[in-house]
């Protein structure tokens, strides 16, 4: 069994969370009801791509990096029975997932990519609407929901043990490849752009709802919080370059996305398991 990864000194996974000054959904509302149907459904779709992490392990360039794997596919399975769980205690039905958590949920074959995009930025946001927006918004005057926040704190806490590792990788294939600094940052910046559709979707209900009325407020919080991420991670400069400079980044991160679409995934552990199992080799 692989031991938990640590958050790094600089993991962004300590910065505070966004406060939603105890504004909560009510669960009584049709309308309310409606609403958090919508963002446990992105949360269990998230939780089904969990099984990428399988392309993960087939990739894996370390024992280290294998037994990671082999534990985040174990957790990620029960996440998504637990949402499950979720969704029954509050006798609701999954709806499909939104064409930006679609997007953003992505799968990809490139190693590096999946590490940055999957693990270190995607899973960091995932635990942001965990963490702020689920563990903030149920009320608590509601006899379920004290069952569904023990549920919900056993994965957030497991969630940011999966964004350590992607961080504690991304930091090595940047040491290892350097010139990965600047798509990375122009994918960030691409990813941090796709953020507001999900605003738009909701401008007019957020119009004095007292949950939805922090979505701009919360979005972003986020935005700031990936930044900080990136720049802690050494992909992001620490002053923001002029619009040409980011427009290459951007142009450079989407033609590496385009590359990876056609990418093959290639197994390693069998060129490398003896040096790896501590034999000379
Ligand atoms: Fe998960
Ligand atoms: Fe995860």
């Amino acid at each position: 069994m692989s031991e938990a990864i640590e958050p790094g000194p600089n993991s962004t996974s300590h910065v505070p969370d966004y406060d939603f000054g105890g504004d909560v959904f009510n669960l009584e509302d049709p309308a309310d009801r409606e609403l958090v149907r919508f963002v446990l459904s992105q949360a269990l779709y998230g939780e089904a791509t969990g099984v990428y992490c399988g392309k993960s392990l087939y990739a894996a360039g370390s024992l280290e990096a294998a037994r990671f794997y082999l534990r985040q596919a174990r957790q990620e399975l029960n996440h998504l029975e637990l949402f499950a769980d979720i969704f029954r205690k509050l006798e609701m039905e999954p709806a499909p997932a939104h064409w930006v958590i679609r997007l953003l949920s992505a799968h990809n074959n490139y190693y590096p990519l999946k590490v940055l995009m999957e693990h270190a930025l995607g899973e960091g946001m995932v635990l942001d609407i965990f963490k702020d927006v689920l563990m903030q918004t149920l009320p608590d005057s509601d006899p379920r929901i004290g069952d569904i926040k023990k549920k919900l704190a056993v994965v957030c806490r497991e969630e940011e043990e999966h964004v350590a590792w992607g961080e504690k990788e991304t930091r090595r294939l940047l040491a290892e490849k350097p010139w990965l600094r600047h798509p990375f940052y122009g994918l960030l910046l691409l990813q941090l752009g796709v953020a507001p559709f999900v605003v738009r979707a909701f401008a007019e209900r957020a119009k004095g709802h007292r949950v939805l009325r922090h979505l701009p407020g919360f979005v972003a919080h986020v935005q700031a919080r990936v930044r900080l991420q990136g720049r802690a991670l050494g992909f992001v400069p620490e002053t923001t370059p002029g619009l040409v400079t980011r427009l290459l980044c951007m142009l450079s991160g989407a033609a590496l996305f385009v590359r990876s679409q056609f990418a093959r995934s290639h197994s390693t552990l069998e060129h490398i398991y003896i040096r790896e199992l501590g034999f000379k080799g």
